[in-house]
């Protein structure tokens, strides 16, 4: 081969590595997925590691009376149930209207968030209506076993995961009850196998309830940032898992 040849060839080899590294930055970041719509936006706040998104809150890691985020902001009241007014802090806010454009852009138009950040006091409010309406539907009850039985679906305040503004329950505008009907959703199968494109999880999967220590909710996702949320995703794991505090 001539020494010109040669050049040429190294030359060629250069070109389509450059090539394929450009494809690798610009298009699928890292992921498989091809978003439908324009990511630009959203990347640096989807592709965060910041450990801050990765901080547990469940039963036994507990968040203070006063514990409340400093970068809470309004989503859009077109991508709430009835336009309600929902906060989250400023990264899972922005990722969620990354996730809920592009699950209208796909079709799944029906799809929105009802709840997201919630104080101690609302969510204490929450937890003494489930409680009354246990014991007002078992009359035999005492309210301690009212409690317990609360307790496998929602959180005492303190315990919940939405007091850190990095959470959301999607609903769909076709059924606003938040039951496990939300897993018949179409909507719902894209979600389990592509919401960590967008930094989420599905934090109470079905078969990981003695780990949880919640019953299924099919509705409820949390931001963790693209790549723990993919670690998740490829490992099955749960929160507790992933972060090593099983107790
Ligand atoms: N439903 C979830 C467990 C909560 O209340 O935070
Ligand atoms: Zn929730």
């Amino acid at each position: 081969m001539s020494k010109k040849h040669l050049i040429s060839l190294l030359c060629l080899a250069l070109c389509f590595c450059c090539l394929a590294g450009a494809c690798n930055d610009s298009g699928s970041h890292g992921s498989d997925y091809n978003y439908k719509i324009d990511m630009k936006p959203y990347l640096k706040y989807i592709n965060t590691t910041d450990t801050q998104y990765l901080v547990l809150l469940n039963k036994t890691h507990t968040s203070g009376e006063h514990y409340s985020p400093d970068d809470l902001v309004k989503l859009d009241s077109s991508m709430t149930l009835y336009g309600k007014e929902i906060e989250l802090r400023k990264y899972p806010a922005m990722a969620t209207e990354a996730l809920i454009k592009e699950l209208h852009a796909l079709g799944y138009t029906d799809i929105v968030v009802t709840s997201g950040y919630r104080s101690y006091a609302y969510q204490q409010s929450l937890f003494n209506t489930y409680t009354e309406q246990e014991m007002a539907a078992h009359p035999d009850w005492t309210r301690e076993q009212a409690i317990q039985f609360v307790l496998t679906y929602s959180a005492a305040p303190g315990t919940s995961e939405h007091h850190t503004g990095d959470v959301i329950d999607l609903i769909s505008t076709n059924y606003v009850s938040l039951d496990e009907t939300f897993a018949q959703n179409p909507a719902y199968a894209w979600l389990v196998n592509n919401a960590h494109h967008f930094g989420f999880i599905l934090r109470y999967p079905k078969d990981k309830t003695h780990i949880t220590g919640y019953s299924y909710e099919p509705w409820h996702y949390r931001f963790v940032g693209v790549k723990a949320a993919t670690e998740i995703y490829e490992q099955g794991l749960t929160l507790e898992e992933y972060l090593g505090e099983l107790d």
